[in-house]
């Protein structure tokens, strides 16, 4: 990995024989990666360039305060202009917009900047197709030692691809356990034949249940010792180069999604807490498919789910919604059909006055 300043860059670059080409300067449409493809011709640029920086800042207004003057503003009349935002706020514009470039033109040098804060997020623009990493904003926000950070948490990600027992990990976070305020979940069900939820008298029972358990539990039992998993390496490390582009096949238009693997939210009981976010989501801004029910207080995802993933955005439970696949053929239901009585009487003249 090898970290950059702009200025440093830009620096570097002065002694070149040939430019490297920043879009977010030549063009006014940041952050929109096909302006940068067709009204940049980048096409053009292998033999032109020695690569490009994607994107550097993205055109924002910042901020008004209360009497409508902005901030930051300039001089005693208040004025302010656009300027441009960077840090995480940005990140997914520059993914898109090196993994599109990545795509387009395989193998040109990119310099990919904006929201790099962590060495995850370094892998990511890797992944999406990066050659370099420009860190400003994290570095401004601390100082320069997060790029030591970087550097050993991308050596560490790297390291990881070579331990089969990690396969499951997400970057440094380890899968994560079914649980109920930190504690693991005990099958309840397999003794009382239903799920409890976790308040009220339903909690009470669950306690007692779990207490008669705990009392006849053999404490010695090798099944409650931890075992943790030898870390063999089974493949050398890759390096940077190795990984460079690797998500670009999974990325690309909407036309080359399948739209026949439909999805639906499966909710997990045994992990919700009953707090009523996914109903309220799915209720007032989704697809009207979850039941709560007014005594147990657990959600239930009607056939009618569209697999849109709100209410799993929303839930407060890590894993406790994931996305399954449909089992029921897919019926898009657009509101009411155009024969309906309120429809055709809409179409009707109004009467006369
Ligand atoms: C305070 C500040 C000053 C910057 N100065 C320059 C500059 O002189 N030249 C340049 O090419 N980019 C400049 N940038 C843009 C950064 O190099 C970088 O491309 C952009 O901030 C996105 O990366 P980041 O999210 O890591 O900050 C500046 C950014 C900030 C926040
Ligand atoms: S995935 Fe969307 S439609 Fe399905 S239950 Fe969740 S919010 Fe509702
Ligand atoms: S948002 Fe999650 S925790 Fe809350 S009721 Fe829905 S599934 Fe349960």
């Amino acid at each position: 990995m090898v970290p950059f300043f702009s200025r440093f860059f830009s620096r570097g670059l002065s002694d070149a024989t040939r430019p490297t080409i920043k879009l977010s300067e030549t063009l006014p449409a940041q952050g929109n990666s096909e302006a940068y493809i067709e009204d940049a011709d980048l096409f053009s640029f292998p033999g032109k360039a020695d690569g490009v920086t994607v994107t550097n800042t993205v055109s924002g207004l910042m901020g008004l305060r209360g009497n409508a003057t902005p901030w930051p503003a300039v001089g005693k009349e208040q004025r302010t202009t656009y300027g441009g935002v960077s840090g995480n706020a940005i990140r997914p514009i520059a993914m898109r917009a090196v993994s599109a470039i990545g795509n387009a033109i395989p193998g040109f040098p990119i310099l990919a900047t904006g929201g790099i804060d962590s060495a995850d997020a370094g892998l990511q623009f890797l992944h999406a197709g990066a050659t370099l990493l420009q860190v400003c904003s994290a570095v401004q926000n601390q100082d320069l030692t997060v790029i030591d950070d970087y550097i050993m948490g991308l050596k560490a990600l790297l390291y990881f691809q070579t331990l089969p027992h990690m396969e499951d990990w997400n970057g440094q976070s380890p899968p994560v356990i079914k649980q109920q305020k930190g504690k693991p979940i005990i099958d309840i069900e397999g003794i009382v034949h239903k799920k409890l939820p976790n308040f009220g008298a339903f909690l009470s029972q669950k306690q007692a249940i779990i207490s008669e358990l705990k009392a006849h539990q053999d404490l010695l039992s090798d099944s409650l010792v931890y075992k943790r998993a030898i870390s063999e390496p089974q493949t050398s490390v890759p390096r940077v180069k190795d990984v460079i582009g690797k998500a670009l096949d999974y990325i690309g238009s909407f036309s080359r999604l399948d739209t026949a693997q439909q999805m639906v939210a499966l909710i997990d009981e045994d992990t919700c807490i009953n707090c009523g976010k996914c109903y309220m989501a799915c209720n007032d801004s989704g697809y009207q498919a979850i039941t709560f029910d007014p005594v147990t207080h657990f959600p239930k995802v009607t056939d009618e789910c569209t697999g849109c993933t709100l209410c799993a955005s929303v839930c407060p439970i890590i894993d406790c919604i994931r996305m399954v696949a449909r089992q029921t053929p897919y019926e898009p239901k657009r509101g009411l059909p155009p024969s309906t009585p309120i429809q055709q009487a809409k179409r009707e003249p109004m009467p006369a006055q």
